[in-house]
């Protein structure tokens, strides 16, 4: 299949062109990626079964891992769940569009090949201008899950999209790098008392501020087991992977640079190629190996925004094994480390 790249335009006049080409493409049940404020998403008709199939072949993702839907104003929710909790009107007042997903109980209308054969369904309100577009020129709810190959880190950026996706699609619309690099926050408001399910830009802490209550899903910075299973079906896949091992070593910041440095030359003695993935503020101690500069400590949105671009550059370099600082301080700290565990299957050596 030949995919279609086109650059959108900070004015959405001038994108009429490829909006309405994009929108044709969904609703004849082809598959468009497209940027939102989170990751770049990969969009296809929610309301049609074989529009979920083709997103779930085309990532390579298990088919019980249900889809998120995106819609462009409020109203188009009420035909698409059964039931909308006082606890959900408020969040969606404060923080839609924007980067939250909620899981409501799902309406007859969508169809169980999008839910992964759940009885609810997620739906989410982007912000990002480009994404709102697209979903009022198709008049659909779109189907989007991150525009990554399953298993792969989120693209931030059109070219990782095209990376991973490049002949798999039928087009992907540029809209240059996101604004968060995270993917949205998940609070399940189908039962009596909301929980988060995946942490992202919007904290526990918003959350709480706003309805009192929030709990957390067990699973969010613990390895899932046998009879601890994540909420999101998504989140027991070792997911965000890079394709090298990966290590975070978690300590004090001296003693963890320390001990990664011990490593690296651990490493390089058996002749493989590392990388270290490390905060500005310990740059200076690593003298050996690949190393990438996540951001500063003192700004967490850097942070969460560079993670997914350095993965997929130590990817790039075919680096063996990764060794990582940890990077759970601050509101977004939880999300990162979150994706971070993911990254590195739960290896952490504590120093
Ligand atoms: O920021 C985002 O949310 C991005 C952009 C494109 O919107 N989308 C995204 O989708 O991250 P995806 O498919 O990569 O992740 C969706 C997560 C999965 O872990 C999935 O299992 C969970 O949401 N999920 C979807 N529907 C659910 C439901 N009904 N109940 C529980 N978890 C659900
Ligand atoms: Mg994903």
């Amino acid at each position: 299949m030949n995919t279609r790249i086109y650059c959108l335009n900070e004015n959405q006049e001038e994108n009429r062109e490829y909006l309405e080409e994009a929108a044709a493409v969904l609703r004849e049940g082809g598959l468009v990626a497209f940027p939102t404020e989170t990751v770049y998403g990969l969009g296809g008709n929610g309301l049609n079964p074989e529009a979920s199939r083709k997103i779930y072949e085309a990532k390579g993702r298990p088919s019980d891992n249900p889809l998120i839907l995106h819609i462009a104003h409020r109203r188009e929710l009420d035909s698409l769940v059964s039931r909308i909790p006082e606890e959900a009107e408020l969040l969606m007042k404060k923080f839609w569009p924007g980067p939250m997903t909620l899981i409501f109980e799902k309406s007859d209308l969508v169809p169980r090949e999008t839910t992964g054969g759940l009885s609810t369904v997620a739906i989410r309100m982007p912000s990002h201008p480009g994404a709102r577009a697209l979903i009022e020129a198709a008049g659909l709810p779109i189907a989007a899950p991150s525009a990554n190959l399953s298993g792969r880190p989120s693209p931030t950026t059109a070219r990782h999209v095209a990376e991973d996706l490049d002949g798999r699609i039928d087009m992907i619309l540029d809209g240059g790098p996101v604004e968060i690099g995270l993917e949205s926050t998940i609070i399940d408001v189908s039962g009596s008392v909301p929980m988060i399910l995946r942490p992202g830009y919007i904290s526990q802490e918003q959350i709480r501020d706003l309805l009192g209550a929030c709990e957390w899903d067990p699973a969010i910075l613990k390895k899932p087991g046998e009879d601890f299973r994540p909420k999101a079906p998504g989140m027991k896949y070792r997911h965000y992977a890079p394709k090298a091992e990966m290590v975070i070593v978690e300590g004090e910041w001296e003693r963890a640079a320390k001990e990664i440095c011990r490593l690296v030359s651990e490493q390089k003695k058996l002749g493989r190629k590392v990388g270290i993935l490390c905060g500005e503020e310990t740059r200076k101690w690593y003298t050996e190996g690949l190393v990438k500069t996540i951001g500063t400590r003192q700004r967490e949105e850097t942070i969460a925004h560079n993670l997914y671009y350095c993965l997929r550059e130590f990817d790039e370099a075919d680096v063996d094994v990764i060794y990582s600082e940890s990077f759970g301080e601050g509101a977004l700290g939880a999300a990162v480390m979150n994706r971070l565990l993911k990254a590195a299957g739960y290896r952490v050596i504590k120093v």
